[in-house]
């Protein structure tokens, strides 16, 4: 099919050999995967002006180096090597804004998606008929057959809970394949979160819920979801939390973010540990004001093992630098007790009711740590 551009006034005539679409890519050890997934963009692009940007994390199986190779043969093939970074979404959101191309398509490395389909849904924007084209496993003529069951299940769910909860209305929110007009994704992309799998859901619920914007309009193209060809998936349970976490994020309107309410959750488990060390220590015929500190120890340092792999994982701390973080993350906590202690004493103070006095204080508590932490213990590199 030949997708010479026409000239309107969504497509102004674009410059001798300007991408009309760009196609990115987010790898992560997907080094087997990416030289197959060039041959068949460049089958499926015939007569569209395209190219390919890869955006790979540092990949310990070196993808960079072999999307390097093809782009030393092929100038529109592009590779933004992230360092220190993890991140579907990120890196999604990277590569597009990394495009001057009027569109901008997203999909998997593996293979699962299919490229056949970039074409019509180029058309589809091209023509003005759509701002954002998404690739469909839920509509008529689309399938993900790939599925086992626990995952169809998953993703079944999650769906019923994003249009629900979000009121989004396309068929399949959680495809990873889709294609969007640059300038639309642009002023939607500083509200858009960088943590977690799925952008196309936060892109949709965004559009939806932003001020500064409007709904995008959009048309769903039916497409099989294949059977990946090298590698794992990289979707793991914690695909669950990420979820959870945007629709709270797109509900409250941004007020309450991902990160914070992993923390905060955290926070929550911490006093559990916390009273549950305190009986058992007391058990032991300990001194109170003993038992209380161990409490608190026990429950602070599983606070920050927990933090580290749920709440930061995405930039977790390693080797010697656990140790270092786990220092930072104590006196962070104590000082925050003390604001703690220190806001509910004074919320007392004006009115005496326990409950809103501790809560009080504990908001103050959490909020402390969350801010502190992000500047000491995990702090970005
Ligand atoms: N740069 C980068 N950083 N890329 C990543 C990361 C990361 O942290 N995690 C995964 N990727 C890349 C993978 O290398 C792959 O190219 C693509 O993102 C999707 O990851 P997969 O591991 O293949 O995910 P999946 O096939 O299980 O899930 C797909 O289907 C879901 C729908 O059920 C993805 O397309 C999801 O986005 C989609 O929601
Ligand atoms: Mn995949």
């Amino acid at each position: 099919m030949n997708q010479a551009i026409r000239p309107t006034s969504e497509n102004p005539p674009l410059a001798a050999g300007l991408p009309a679409v760009s196609v990115v890519v987010p790898t992560f050890n997907e080094r087997d995967n990416v030289g197959a997934l060039y041959r068949k963009l460049d089958a499926a692009l015939k007569g569209v002006a395209w190219e390919v940007i890869f955006v790979d994390d540092n990949s310990p199986d070196h993808t960079s180096d072999v999307v390097r190779a093809l782009a030393q043969r092929d100038s529109r093939v592009r590779c933004i090597r992230r360092i220190g970074r993890r991140g579907l979404s990120g890196a999604c959101i990277e590569g597009i804004l990394a495009s001057s191309a009027p569109f901008a398509a997203v999909m998997d490395a593996d293979l699962q998606h299919d490229e056949t389909q970039l074409p019509k849904m180029l058309a589809l924007l091209q023509s003005g008929e759509a701002e954002l084209v998404v690739g469909s496993r839920y509509i008529e003529g689309g399938s993900a057959d790939s599925f086992d069951r626990q995952r169809a299940g998953a993703s079944a769910l999650a769906t019923e809970v994003a249009k629900r909860v979000l009121g989004v209305r396309i068929a399949d929110p959680m495809s990873g394949f889709f294609m969007i007009r640059r300038d639309r994704f642009e002023q939607l992309a500083p509200e858009l979160s960088i943590q977690g799998f799925k952008i196309l859901l936060d892109i949709v619920a965004t559009a939806r819920t932003s001020s500064s914007t409007r709904e995008l309009r959009t048309v769903e193209v039916p497409f099989t979801f294949g059977s990946r060809l090298h590698g794992e998936s990289k979707l793991d349970s914690m695909v669950a939390l990420d979820f959870l976490g945007l629709v709270v994020a797109k509900f409250t309107h941004d007020a309450v973010s991902l990160r914070f309410l992993l923390f905060a959750m955290v926070g929550g488990t911490g006093l559990v540990v916390h009273l549950g060390t305190l009986f058992t220590v007391l058990q032991f015929g300990v001194a109170f004001p003993a038992a209380q500190a161990a409490g608190a120890f026990v429950a602070m340092t599983s606070n920050f093992i927990l933090n580290n792999f749920l709440t930061y994982r995405d930039q977790r701390l390693k080797g010697l630098a656990i140790l270092r973080g786990l220092f930072a993350f104590y006196l962070v906590c104590s000082v925050g007790l003390l604001a703690n202690v220190g806001v509910a004493f004074s919320v007392y103070d004006q009115a005496p009711i326990w409950w809103l006095a501790g809560a009080a204080g504990a908001l103050m508590g959490v909020v402390w740590n969350y801010a502190m932490s992000g500047l000491f213990v995990w702090r970005r590199r």
